[in-house]
Formats: structure tokens, sequence, C-alpha cells
């Protein structure tokens, strides 16, 4: 039996096929590399290039390697892309998860672990967001993970296939050379275009880009600029492994959130990688932007009572410590 990670050449699904394969798990990694990156998965794991809803694909991974749990990272994740392209959302994020799904079940699947997200909420009606809070998804790709927690609950009520699906705030930092086993390598963000705060604000550090930008210093925060709440990219990685195992003993269908339970704002992220980096960052203030609440922080105590999660990176600078490292020595993405 071999665990299939889609998305497993991303950003996270890497760390976590990394973290997987620390554990002599048996996986194997499909990806279209629409965004991803062959060199970030071990030439000693499976991988296969493809679309995850191609169903001769689908029937060959499943006959070979006898499938009955998925880690399911693939999608497109880009919150601005999705309302100017929302089609192009429902159908990957959506339209294709059901289609795997479909194949899936027939050779028995049985658990899901899915990369939720925070946007499924919405605009926050509290500063602490726990997983009771309304699901207003206010753009596409909010909506479009929102979909496939719904798509699973009917699939556990019909076809008894269980799943945990993690609803992730903001994934930050990068796994360091050696950190798991002597032969677990460096992994961390690549994204192009670049959306996240913390790569941009290093990339400047390095000299990259010119200037970061600050979108809106007047929200209701201390410092005017929004506060988000960052989880260290291994931390995100041990809890999809927790949440596997919690599932293989019997555990029953669960959203949880995967955040630190504490917010930073924009100006302390600049100042803390000023800091770390001991650069100069050259910072902008532009308008907010559209769709950016002020505040969005996860209430994590639901992960730490059912699958016994808690960061362990809870230090923003120990964070970005990490992802420094990661952009100083790879420059060029991989
Ligand atoms: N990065 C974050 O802060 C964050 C926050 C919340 C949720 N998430 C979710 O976590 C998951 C991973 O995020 P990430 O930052 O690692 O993104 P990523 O873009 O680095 O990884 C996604 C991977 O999925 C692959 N993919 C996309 N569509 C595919 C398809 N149809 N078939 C096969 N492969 C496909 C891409 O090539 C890529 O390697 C995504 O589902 C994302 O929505 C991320």
């Amino acid at each position: 039996m071999s665990i299939l990670i889609t998305g497993g050449a991303g950003y996270i699904g890497s760390v976590t096929v990394e973290a997987l394969r620390a554990g002599r798990e048996s996986i194997v990694v499909l990806d279209d590399l629409s965004a991803g990156h062959r060199e970030a998965v071990s030439p000693d794991v499976p991988f296969y290039e493809g679309d995850m809803s191609d169903v001769s694909l689908l029937n060959k991974i499943a006959k070979r390697h006898n499938i009955e749990q998925i880690i399911h990272f693939a999608a497109f994740a880009s919150v601005p892309e999705s309302v100017s392209k929302p089609l192009k959302y429902f159908e990957n994020n959506t339209g294709k998860v059901a289609k795997m799904l479909e194949i899936l079940r027939e050779y028995g699947l049985k658990n899901i672990v899915f990369s939720s997200t925070a946007a499924t909420y919405g605009d926050p009606q509290t500063p602490v967001i726990d997983e009771e809070h309304p699901k207003r998804p206010c753009n596409p790709y909010g909506l479009s993970k929102y979909f496939v927690e719904q798509i699973l609950d009917w699939s556990d009520s019909a076809y008894g296939i269980t799943h945990v699906a993690l609803r992730y705030f903001n994934a930050a930092g990068a796994l360091p050379e050696g950190e798991l086993s002597a032969d677990s390598h460096a992994r961390g963000e690549d994204h192009n275009p670049e959306g996240h705060i913390i790569p941009l604000v290093l990339q400047t550090a390095i000299g990259q880009r010119e200037y970061v930008s600050i979108f809106g210093t007047d929200y209701p925060t201390p410092d005017g600029t929004c506060v988000r709440d960052y989880v260290h990219v291994l931390d995100l990685a041990y809890a999809h492994i927790k949440a596997l195992r919690y599932l293989e003993d019997g555990g029953k269908s669960q959203k949880i959130n995967l955040g630190n339970g504490k917010g930073f704002s924009v100006r302390e992220v600049i100042e803390t990688a000023r800091e770390v980096t001991g650069r100069d960052i050259a910072v902008r203030e532009d308008a907010r932007r559209a769709g950016d609440p002020s505040v969005l922080v996860a209430a994590h105590q639901k992960a730490a009572a059912v699958l016994g999660w808690e960061p362990r990176y809870a230090s923003l600078s120990g964070i970005i410590q990490t992802a420094w490292d990661w952009h100083k020595n790879h420059p060029g993405g991989y």
C-alpha cells in the first residue's frame, strides 16, 4: 500500500514528501508540474508527471501502488488569479478532485487528508477564527476549496471514505538541509509569480526586488498593516502525517485549523526580516487590496485535541530564519 501525494512537487507537498520519506513511508507523487518542480522530489520517490484527473494515469497508479490513502495538495492557489479566472479554479480545484475520487474509490480508497484553507471562512467575524466560524468564502479560490470539503462530506456518507480537511493559515519557512535525516534535502518556496509576503521580503533583502509593497497602512490594527498567522511548513507536514494516523486508527472525518494562534503584522514581518538578514529592506506603501481582511488568526486548540499537534516553530524569527537560509542558498529557486 502506498500513500498518493498529489501536488507533491509543490512547496508544502515537497516538504511533506521529505518528512514521509524520512519516516520510511511508502509514497508516490502525482504532479503536473504546472507550479511544482521535479527537483523538489527525491529521485528515489516514485513520481508521475500528469494531471490529477487523467483517468488512464490514475488507473495505472492505483493498480501499481495499491492506493488507499491520499494527501491531496494539488491545486491552483492564487487568490487574485482566482478572482480574474474563476472557472480555471473551479475546474482544477473542485471538478478534477471529484473526478479523481470517483476513480480512486473503485480501488478501495479509504482516507484523504486535504489541503483546505482559511479562505473558506471569508471575512472574519471574530479576531481569532475557530472551526465553527461561518464559512462564507469571498473569492473563487476559497469557494473552490469549500466545495471540496463538502464533496468529502458526501463521499464519507456515501462510501465511508474518511477525511481530515486541514485549513491552513499562511504557510511559511523552509526545510533546512539534513533536518529530518542525514539524506533529507532542503526544500523551500519557489513560486512564479511569487505572491507571499515572506519570500517577497527576502527576495528584496537579496536584491532581486527593489522594494516590497505594503498594501494598506490604515487597517484597524496596532500599526495599521494587516495581521496574519504564519505556520511553519515543516509543522504543516507533521500535521498531515498525524492526520493520516488519526484516520488509520478509525478517527471520524474532521475539519481542522492549522495555525500558530498568533498574529504578526506586515510591518512586524519586515522588521523581523531586517533583523534576521541584517539587510536593509526597502518598502513602498500602497493602497489596500480588495478582499484583504485586517486580521486572520487561527484558533488551533482543535488540532491539539484531535491530532495531538502543536506548532514547534512558534517564533516569527525562527520561521523567517529558515526561509532566509533557503533563499540565500537558492536565489534562483530549484
Ligand atoms: N501556501 C499557503 O500558504 C497555503 C495556505 C492555505 C492552503 N494552501 C493549499 O495548500 C496546497 C499546497 O500549496 P502550495 O503553496 O504548496 O502550492 P504549490 O503551487 O507550490 O503546490 C501545488 C502543486 O499542485 C500541482 N498541481 C496543480 N494542479 C494540478 C493538477 N491538476 N494535477 C496535478 N498537479 C497539480 C502544482 O504543479 C504544484 O506542484 C494547495 O492546495 C493550496 O491551496 C496553501
